[in-house]
């Protein structure tokens, strides 16, 4: 394993020792990682198997919650699952937790794009935001930065309240537990500890940039507490939890399936197998198997017992419309007859974080620095600047709108990169960033290569909601992606708290010692506004309109009366029989955190709740 690894490495970073970091880099780097995807072909599960016509359930997309899910209802000898998956193999170079960022320029992601809006994203080409999502064995678990959260116990609790009993904080916790294989050595010890033993590994990283460093001191210092933001308060500051075990990146892949390679007959797997349609008797309304595309051929499999869902919150809401669930309106517009009217693509939601930039006088993450023999020989070696998880290094939880009800319930996160846009030319492609606003913003600064460490506030309870609609009856084609964002005032007014709230911090001692101070470049088209007035920081966050990647909410879990849900407490699609969703995109509200633990969570609790449903405890 370790000589594989090693031999990986040198595959995917010889071309690039000593090389200087050029566009033509970037796209050295992109082949090497094509190439180490060829040659490293990773198989979690053999996918070599011959498809039987009909298997008791068909999970359909391998992401975080498919992989998890897959692996549990194997457990069941009795069953036979299939799992299928549109995208790739995982590789080595996948595994390497600072190039995160490459992996989006790569065929494991969709390429999602929003809708052009003249209210935000004003920044990036044509006024859209790009919304990468993973497209290979692990889904967006193999693109994400790792950054491990659980989200508060009021998120959930809210969840429950809505009508949707088993959903409260002391309900799930067991199954946070039960996925957690936590390895946080100061990790709260309360009834919220985290579980120790299960296959989701989740660590500290073994390096950290001087910024880090300043931005946790300087938190403590304006009176925030140091302590475990996935225990019994939230409201703190940390060092990253991240899904990373041995110092590579911990995907739901690797998490569930890697360890079943060989030993699970009953789980069949099948890559590059593109769903495009559930099949759903429109008498019975029952859901009885997929159509999917295998090798440019379509073929037919049957369901004995269930179809489920895991497409994630842009894809299963595609797939749903496709097949004929959905607004009943919309779907007559692109010619598709419908089954059960239901408001699936709506109540979508995302975190977004208008970043700042902040120079600095200690060294800071660079690609130049980190792509050297010294570095690859310190990564080998479980240490060094590539286990920085795409260079986020340490959050801090803010309620800065809280009332008595909401005061431990975080409404902003600041998150903490040990790099900068301007030292990562990468950056600029996968946020889609306008050349001219490049220039005007960072130019200066990328041709100095200055150190600069890079603050996101996010917005943890965003108000806005967007919808996913089909654009044809063609699965092939994206559907239409509309953000709204800020389409509720409240949710541009909290951005601005929360870049105010970061640039206070610049004044506490332990940044004023690294000299941090902001990039002293104002956006033109926001210029008028003065310098770092409220009016500015708007005018800047509706053009650095940052996503943070944490699409959900499209096929919404609630109680048969609420006429904007989409399945029941028990993911079950109203008014469909046979048919679930286990992803993202069951979220009634987005959780205050990261997503990809929670929908680990949802997983195994769907899991367990599928066994029960089927007599099998
Ligand atoms: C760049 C990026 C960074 C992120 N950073 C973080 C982070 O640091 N921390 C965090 O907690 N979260 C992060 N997230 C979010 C988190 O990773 C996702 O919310 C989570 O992985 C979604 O899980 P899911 O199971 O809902 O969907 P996914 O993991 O996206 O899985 C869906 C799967 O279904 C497959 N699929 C889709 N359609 C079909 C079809 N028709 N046929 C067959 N297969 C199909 C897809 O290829 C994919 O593999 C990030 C996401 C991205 C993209
Ligand atoms: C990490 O590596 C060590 C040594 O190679 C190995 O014993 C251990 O099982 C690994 N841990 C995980 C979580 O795979
Ligand atoms: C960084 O700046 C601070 C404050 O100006 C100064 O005290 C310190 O010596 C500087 N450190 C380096 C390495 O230049």
């Amino acid at each position: 394993m370790q000589l594989i690894l090693l031999c990986t490495l040198a595959l995917c970073f010889s071309d690039a020792l000593g090389q200087s970091y050029t566009d033509n880099g970037i796209f050295d780097i992109m082949e090497m990682l094509a190439r180490g995807q060829r040659q490293m072909n990773l198989e979690s599960v053999d996918d070599r198997v011959s498809l039987l016509s009909e298997y008791d359930f068909i999970v359909v997309g391998a992401g975080t919650a498919g992989c998890a899910l897959a692996a549990r209802l194997s457990e069941n000898p009795k069953w036979k699952v299939l799992l299928l998956e549109a995208g790739g193999p995982e590789s080595y170079a996948m595994d390497v937790p600072i190039i995160a960022h490459f992996l989006q320029l790569g065929e494991m992601n969709w390429k999602y794009r929003t809708q052009p809006s003249n209210n935000y994203c004003l920044a990036m080409k044509d006024n859209r935001c790009n919304w990468p999502r993973g497209k290979v064995m692990g889904g967006s678990s193999v693109l994400n930065y790792m950054m491990y959260t659980r989200a508060n116990r009021k998120d959930y609790d809210q969840w429950s309240r809505l009508g949707n009993p088993g959903w409260s904080y002391d309900e799930v916790l067991p199954y946070f537990r039960k996925y957690e294989g936590s390895l946080i050595p100061d990790a709260d010890t309360g009834y919220a500890r985290p579980g120790r033993r299960g296959p989701v590994k989740i660590s500290y990283s073994s390096y950290r940039t001087p910024s880090a460093d300043a931005f946790v001191e300087a938190s403590q210092q304006s009176g925030l507490p140091r302590g475990d933001y996935n225990g019994e308060s939230q409201l703190s500051v940390s060092y990253l939890q991240t899904t990373i075990g041995n110092g590579t990146r911990w995907s739901s892949n690797r998490a569930y399936l890697y360890p079943l390679k060989g030993k699970r007959s009953n789980l069949h797997v099948k890559k590059n197998a593109l769903v495009t349609k559930v099949l759903i008797d429109p008498q019975t309304k029952t859901a009885y198997g997929i159509m999917v595309q295998i090798d440019g051929r379509m073929k037919k499999v049957l369901a004995r017992k269930e179809v489920i869902l895991s497409a994630g919150a842009i894809n299963t809401p595609q797939l749903l419309m496709l097949s004929g669930v959905g607004p009943a309106k919309h779907l007559r517009e692109v010619g598709i007859k419908p089954i059960a009217d239901l408001a699936v693509g709506f109540n979508l939601q995302d975190h977004l974080a208008p970043g700042i930039t902040i120079l600095c006088n200690s060294s800071s993450l660079k690609p130049s620095l980190m792509l050297t023999t010294e570095a690859v020989g310190s990564f080998l070696r479980g240490q060094g600047p590539m286990r920085i998880p795409g260079g986020v290094e340490a959050l801090s939880f803010y309620a800065l709108d809280g009332n008595e009800r909401t005061k431990d319930w975080p409404d902003v996160e600041l998150i903490s990169v040990g790099g900068a846009i301007h030292l990562n030319d990468v950056l600029k492609l996968t946020f889609g960033i306008r050349t001219d606003i490049y220039e005007q913003m960072f130019g200066e600064e990328s041709r100095q290569q200055s150190n600069a460490f890079m603050i996101l506030p996010m917005i943890l309870r965003p108000k806005s909601r967007g919808r996913i609609k089909l654009r044809s009856s063609n699965p092939q084609l994206h559907p239409l992606i509309y953000a709204n964002y800020f389409a509720d005032p409240y949710d541009l007014n909290i951005a601005v708290r929360g870049i105010q709230q970061a640039v206070s911090l610049l004044d506490q001692p332990a940044f004023q010692a690294i000299n941090a101070r902001l990039l002293d470049k104002q956006l033109p088209a926001c210029r008028q506004h003065g310098r770092q007035t409220s009016a500015y920081w708007a005018c800047y966050a509706r053009h650095f309109t940052f996503t943070i990647y944490h699409y959900s909410g499209t096929a919404k879990m609630g109680p048969q009366s609420d006429p904007s849900a989409v399945v029941d407490a028990r993911l079950r699609v109203h008014g469909i029989r046979n048919l679930r969703v286990v992803d993202a995109s069951i979220m009634p509200y987005l959780v205050a955190g990261h997503p990809n633990g929670p929908i680990f969570m949802i997983a195994e609790k769907a899991a367990d709740m599928i066994k029960q449903d089927h007599n099998y405890v």
